[in-house]
């Protein structure tokens, strides 16, 4: 993994850039990943550029051999341009328009902001494009960040009709389709269809799901624009993005095939703040954040492109969460341990130095603001020469795969129902199977998934003829959550009843379906233990029996050959008896792990991170770990060789 750190010479005068790229390399950081925010320097007015700042600052860094990743600056237009092309602007679901004064203020259907970044991205790559020490290009910067996937402006509303009419090409087929007959929705033409805002009480939920496809397909043709671009002027580089934790508002597994390198910026104490965790998880890792966010992430955007890595690290308290908290002594170091040992290419650090002004001044850096040391400094240093030699093929093959699909997340807001939330549901079962010491691998629908023991889908809206096949070719126990194949692609129930398609696998029909208070539970013993749904409950009716039926009598897990479906949101408990019996029959062996302690094992090392409040022994059967002591305190990470082992 190489390290890196996000710079902005820009905020600092420049005598202070050789110091910083000196202690940059000193510290062990080999890619410095600049310039996405600076077009109103680049550009302060139309046609007059001024390139040769960042011409001296990538000249600087590459005196002391550090290699550049050079951000497009599309997410921040300059106030000129807003002001020369409204257009440009993105709205809001409200109906208004988003003002200049922060960042991503654009719209991604916007013409005229297109035709600007060609003209942006074209002079850039001119100019930068075969510079020696430049590596690689991000473009823009984190799509879709503070909710701009999805804007309701005049050029959405008129790209949206466009996509309407080539996926449908015939209204009838709209109509159809959508169900347009109910309220009194037939449309006569394309040209009458709004977007799905500002309607009286709920809009049609298939209007609103191809919207939000629409939206995803916005991003990734936009995105396109950019790489055709840099492609070009700048070949033999490397397309980055920056994707976000916990967001959904497009199709990643699509925009993993258009980049080299997925990149994700990792904040795991911000999103424990801001994201329905439990309150006691809350409390427990605030300052380590949830054990399986970063992982989670890392194994996803894992599954998107042939590279990933983290374009972003936290190196100390944030500024944009609700409470912002410092991280436990060791955090930097262990989440850096964490993203090399599930494989990334690289491990980036935001920001070099705090900024004393602007947004985010409460934003920590490596450095302070007044340019000493802060603690995440020596811990990038401490990771770095820890680092062992890890590949991406050290990467092993996973005895258990999670089935993650963005249409589903997508099925899910567009008709919501009680507290179900799929990607929290991900992520816990996730969390589930990492807390029995597995590897897991995220997997999308369709995917070859005959080489596991075990896969996990934690629910699966609609189901493809794809996605049914590789369910059919696997030998693996398939373990489904509620309201799989309950919905056709255009968001109906299917003729023959959820589980749809699945039917092929297991015989049996939801014949009714229940959303349920949060503190509604059923309560049911398996394997001798007690064990608890929540949140819903499916009835089902056919050729299956179930194997766990609440007190009430209602049925909780039903299986058919193996295929194993849930009726309700299974407590850990339950899925973890339930994972560690399919894979007991199976010949996988798991162990549970003490709590907030997850391992990660590649072909030669086995690592241990301590995201658990109190200190953890290490295990006894193991030599003398490489590196962490035992007991292994809190925010300490373990290594230990396995070259004997294979
Ligand atoms: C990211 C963003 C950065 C910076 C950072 C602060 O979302 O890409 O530009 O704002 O958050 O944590």
């Amino acid at each position: 993994m190489d390290f890196g750190v996000c710079y902005y010479p820009e905020h600092w005068p420049e005598d202070r850039w050789a110091q910083d790229a000196a202690q940059m390399r000193e510290t062990g950081i080999s890619v410095v990943r600049m310039g996405e925010f600076a077009w109103s320097l680049f550009e302060p007015e139309r046609d007059v550029f001024h390139w040769d700042w960042l011409g001296k600052a990538i000249d600087v860094l590459a005196g002391e051999g550090l290699k550049v990743i050079l951000g497009t600056p599309t997410a921040a237009p300059p106030k000129w341009l807003i002001d020369e092309r409204t257009d440009i602007l993105a709205y809001d679901s409200q109906g208004r328009p988003r003002q200049f004064g922060s960042r991503r203020h654009y719209c991604f259907s916007s013409s005229a902001y297109r035709d600007e970044t060609v003209r942006i991205v074209t002079k850039m790559a001119e100019r930068f494009g075969l510079h020696d020490s430049v590596i690689g290009w991000q473009t823009d910067n984190e799509f879709g960040c503070h909710d701009t996937v999805r804007s309701y402006s005049p050029a959405a509303t008129m790209a949206f009709r466009e996509w309407l009419a080539e996926k449908y090409t015939d209204i009838d087929c709209l109509n159809q389709s959508w169900g347009g007959v109910f309220w009194s929705q037939l449309y006569r033409d394309f040209a009458e269809i709004d977007l799905p805002n500002l309607t009286v009480t709920e809009p049609n939920p298939s209007h609103v799901l191809d919207f939000f496809r629409f939206s995803s397909d916005q991003v990734l043709s936009y995105h396109r624009v950019q790489v055709n671009i840099i492609k070009s002027l700048s070949p033999g580089r490397s397309i980055y993005h920056n994707e976000m934790g916990h967001f959904t508002d497009f199709d990643h597994f699509a925009l993993g095939a258009e980049v080299d390198v997925m990149g994700w910026d990792n904040y795991p104490l911000g999103f424990l703040d801001q994201e329905p965790y439990a309150d006691n998880d809350k409390r427990r890792y605030l300052r380590q954040g949830h054990p399986d966010f970063a992982a989670f992430h890392h194994d996803l955007y894992r599954a998107c492109a042939p590279k990933w890595g983290v374009l972003e690290q936290q190196p100390g308290p944030v500024n944009w969460a609700p409470h912002n908290p410092a991280p436990l002594p060791g955090m930097v170091r262990l989440w850096l341990h964490e993203a090399a040992a599930h494989g990334a290419d690289i491990g980036s650090v935001f920001r070099w130095r705090q900024a004393p002004f602007a947004q985010e001044q409460c934003h920590a850096g490596l450095l302070r603001s007044d340019g000493m040391p802060a603690p995440g400094l020596s811990e990038v240093k401490q990771c770095v020469e820890e680092q062992i030699s890890l590949t991406p093929d050290s990467v092993m093959s996973a005895n258990v795969a999670l089935l993650f699909d963005y249409e589903t997340q997508w099925m899910s807001e567009c008709q919501p129902q009680g507290d179900w939330s799929y990607l929290m549901m991900a992520m816990g079962w996730y969390g589930v199977a990492r807390s029995l010491g597995l590897n897991v691998d995220i997997v999308r629908m369709g995917q070859d998934i005959s080489n596991y023991a075990l896969v996990l889908t934690p629910s699966l809206f609609h189901i493809t003829p794809p996605g049914l096949q590789a369910f059919k070719q696997t030998e693996a126990a398939l373990l489904f959550g509620p309201r799989s194949g309950s919905k056709t692609a255009h968001f109906s129930i299917p003729d023959e009843l959820a589980p749809g398609p699945l039917q092929a696998l297991f015989p049996a029909k939801v014949v009714r379906s229940e959303s349920l208070p949060d503190w509604w539970q059923a309560t049911g013993l398996f394997a001798g233990e007690t064990v608890t749904g929540r949140h819903w409950l499916d009835h089902i009716e056919g050729d299956v029996a179930p194997l766990v039926t609440s007190d009430e009598g209602d049925g909780l897990l039903y299986h058919h050959g193996s295929a194993f479906m849930f009726a309700t949101c299974p407590d850990d408990h339950f899925l973890r008896t339930l994972i560690q019996s399919l894979l007991r029959e199976r010949g996988v062996e798991t162990t549970k792990l003490p709590d907030g302690l997850r391992q990660r094992v590649t072909d030669q090392y086995k690592y241990l991170f301590n995201y658990g409040a109190s200190p953890v022994s290490l295990p006894t059967d193991e030599d003398t770990p490489l590196y962490g002591e035992d007991p292994l305190r809190p925010g300490g990470v373990a290594i230990f060789s396995r070259g004997d082992v294979l």
